[in-house]
């Protein structure tokens, strides 16, 4: 039976588990620091398979024992940054906890392959990665799926189709400086351009972009967590049925693009081992300058989170 271990019971955690166990994908250990929050959701989700028709076990914990011989570890264990919270106490503060987060499931789940989502997305990745030493391609972040789930919406919200017929991808940094790949979005193989005027389109880029803020806006407090728990379910999916997806993931590039030790958003091939392949397209001089924008700010934040984590 597979088992897909998510850290973090918060509000993006327990919609990625839920989301996993009633598409029947696996069964979930929720963990979390805070005692009961885990056990009562897992319970809650339980209590719920009845009448969503499926047999998945969710377990509720605060011992990292219980997520032995996970196949997955999702990392969604963080804060929000709070108001008067400066970015880099944000980046601290997840970097301490991711950090621990990745030495713990790795000591009891060597195996597994990771999916991070905390945020900064990227970073976090990153740090991932150089804290368990694992194969860069079996620790992969969660964002293009969510960015690319957003410009789609909004094409599906423009153009009045079905999103089942929309494609489209965004790459580049989980951020203000991602690159939505306007030129190969698509309504069942028709171009957007063809469908839209650019100032529209252009429109839907900046909407996004500031798709996160859009929602954090709304809430008031909290960020969203529909969405991004829905995104994480089909990058599990993708993993666990071996299904050859090609999507958008933050992994890490070994000259692809002409880019190297950063991870960032790449249209990534995921099965049962992770990262299969990156796909290498030709992009336009204007996004590859994107891409490359995006690479150097990702880059830029991951020698500052070193630098704090030695300070600490
Ligand atoms: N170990 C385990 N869990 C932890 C730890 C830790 N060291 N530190 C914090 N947590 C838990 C919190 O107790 C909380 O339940 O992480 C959970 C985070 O949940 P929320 O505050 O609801 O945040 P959420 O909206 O789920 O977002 C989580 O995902 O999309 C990103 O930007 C978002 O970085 C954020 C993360």
């Amino acid at each position: 039976m597979d088992k897909v271990t998510v850290v973090g019971a918060g509000h993006v955690g327990a919609t990625a588990a839920q989301y996993i166990a009633e598409k029947n994908l696996a069964d979930v250990v929720l963990i979390d620091i805070v005692d009961g929050l885990p056990q009562g959701k897992a319970l809650d989700l339980m209590e719920a398979a009845p009448v969503n028709m499926h047999d998945r076990k969710l377990v509720g914990t605060n011992d990292y024992a219980d997520t032995k011989g996970s196949d997955i570890i999702v990392i969604t264990a963080g804060i929000a940054r709070k108001p008067g919270m400066s970015r880099d106490d944000l980046l601290k503060t997840n970097a301490n906890i991711v950090r621990t987060v990745a030495q713990e499931t790795f000591k009891h789940s060597p195996d597994a392959i990771y999916i991070v989502v905390t945020n900064p997305l990227d970073v976090m990745t990153h740090l991932v990665q150089k804290t368990t030493k694992l194969d860069s391609k079996k620790v992969i972040g969660m964002a293009g799926v969510l960015d690319s789930a957003r410009f789609q919406t909004f094409i599906g919200m423009e153009t009045g189709f079905s999103v089942e017929d929309i494609r489209a991808m965004v790459l580049g940094g989980h951020g203000d400086l991602m690159v939505p790949l306007t030129r190969l979005a698509t309504v069942n193989g028709i171009p957007i351009s063809e469908l839209l005027p650019q100032a529209k389109i252009d429109e839907m880029v900046d909407r996004t972009r500031n798709g996160g803020a859009e929602i954090v806006k709304l809430l008031k407090s909290g960020s969203a967590y529909y969405a991004p728990g829905a995104s994480v379910a089909h990058m599990v999916e993708a993993i666990l049925r071996d299904k050859n997806r090609l999507l958008p993931c933050a992994v890490l590039p070994q000259g692809e693009y002409g880019l190297k030790d950063v991870y960032i958003g790449l249209p990534a091939v995921l099965g049962r081992e992770g990262l299969k392949k990156i796909v290498e397209i030709k992009l336009t001089e204007e996004e590859k300058e994107a891409l490359h924008g995006s690479a150097k700010s990702i880059k830029e934040n991951i020698d500052l989170m070193n630098e704090l984590l030695v300070a600490v």
